[in-house]
């Protein structure tokens, strides 16, 4: 679609991007997305297996402190992402139990929340603590010690005590597409409000699939909203396969699914009261950014992200300003 209006000149909220740090030395990156987006989300470096990587007595702030001075040079807000997830990283309590797990627990978020405080807007302070099929939470390092709603609560109130300007958010993915997945997650956020969590924000990842039935994503977009909590869509891309094959036949019918279902989630995020629309951020800018095209599964025909690999707008940036309108 010739001239497109930018995305964060249309969107009802702060739109923005996942980032890598090798993208600050592209400049077809950074030119794409000064133009797009106001506000970055780092995709890997700054979650605990890129800062433990070396152990708990060394954390790596390196990239993670690039992308915060690249995001501030350029007037964009960040999202820090994210602190406290049951994949990548536990490795480094191994060996740890009893006061001294707590205190590597509690110091880890405290660490991270706190060099950031005052560059971040917001936090997934816990990432995707929901199993897969919606029948309870994951059983991980973190709910070992303290029970599956105990770690979630620590984690808030160690990144509220370290940062008490930031917005917490819960984030997860599939809420619409799985929907007891979706029922799992509003029953988790209507217990942490009830213990006192300072629980301030829902993600809604929005991975879509071009098969989830209409209606499904804007009816769970509302049944989060009553909560009355800002909501951030965190992570939207929109891979072209389905049951995770990657069979293009009838592209153009494809594209069209995952226009209907982007426009869908654009228009009813537009929906919410100003006050609930927190950011909208793509899990990347470009079809050759994204994470759909880390791995062998990939023949470099999906077109997951709004921007093809030259920058161009593709069918899903058309949606979002669409849905947006
Ligand atoms: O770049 C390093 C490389 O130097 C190193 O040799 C190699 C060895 O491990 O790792 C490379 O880093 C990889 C990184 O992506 C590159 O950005 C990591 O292995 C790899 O695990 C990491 O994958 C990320 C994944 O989360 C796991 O952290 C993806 O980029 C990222 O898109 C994906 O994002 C997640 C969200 O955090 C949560 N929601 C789902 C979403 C998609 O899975």
């Amino acid at each position: 679609p010739p001239n497109l209006p930018a995305l964060k000149s249309v969107a009802p909220a702060p739109f923005g991007t996942a980032i890598k740090a090798m993208q600050i030395d592209d400049p077809d990156w950074v030119a794409l997305a000064r133009a797009q987006v106001c506000q970055l989300t780092p995709e890997w470096e700054m979650k605990m297996e890129y800062v433990l990587a070396d152990g708990l007595d060394r954390p790596r702030f390196d990239r993670s402190d690039r992308i915060a001075a690249f995001a501030a040079r350029n007037g964009m807000a960040l999202h820090g992402h994210t602190l406290i997830w049951y994949s990548q990283g536990a490795e480094a309590f191994a060996g740890l139990s009893g006061a001294a797990f707590d205190r590597a627990f509690d110091g880890y978020v405290a660490a991270v929340a706190g060099r950031y405080r005052g560059k971040v807007r917001s936090w997934d302070v816990v990432n995707e603590p929901i199993l897969d099929d919606g029948s309870g939470l994951r059983d991980c390092h973190w709910s070992a010690r303290y029970g599956h709603d105990g770690y979630i609560l620590r984690a808030f109130e160690q990144a509220r005590a370290a940062d008490p300007d930031a917005v917490l958010f819960l984030n997860e993915y599939n809420q619409e597409s799985v929907p007891a997945k979706g029922i799992q997650f509003l029953k988790l956020v209507e217990r942490l409000l009830k213990a006192g969590c300072p629980l301030q924000g829902l993600g809604l990842q929005s991975h879509l699939w071009i098969d989830i039935p209409e209606g499904a994503i804007s009816t769970f977009m509302r049944e989060a909203a009553q909560f009355g909590l800002p909501i951030h869509v965190s992570e939207l891309d929109c891979t072209l396969r389905t049951e995770n094959r990657l069979d293009l036949r009838g592209a153009g019918q494809r594209t069209a699914l995952q226009t209907a279902r982007v426009r869908e989630l654009a228009e009813a995020f537009t929906a919410l009261p100003a006050a609930q629309r927190f950011a909208f951020t793509v899990w990347g800018l470009r079809d050759t950014d994204s994470w759909y095209r880390q791995g062998d599964k990939d023949d470099g025909r999906d077109r997951p992200l709004p921007f093809d690999g030259a920058g161009r707008p593709g069918p899903m940036a058309a949606a979002l300003a669409q849905g947006f309108a």
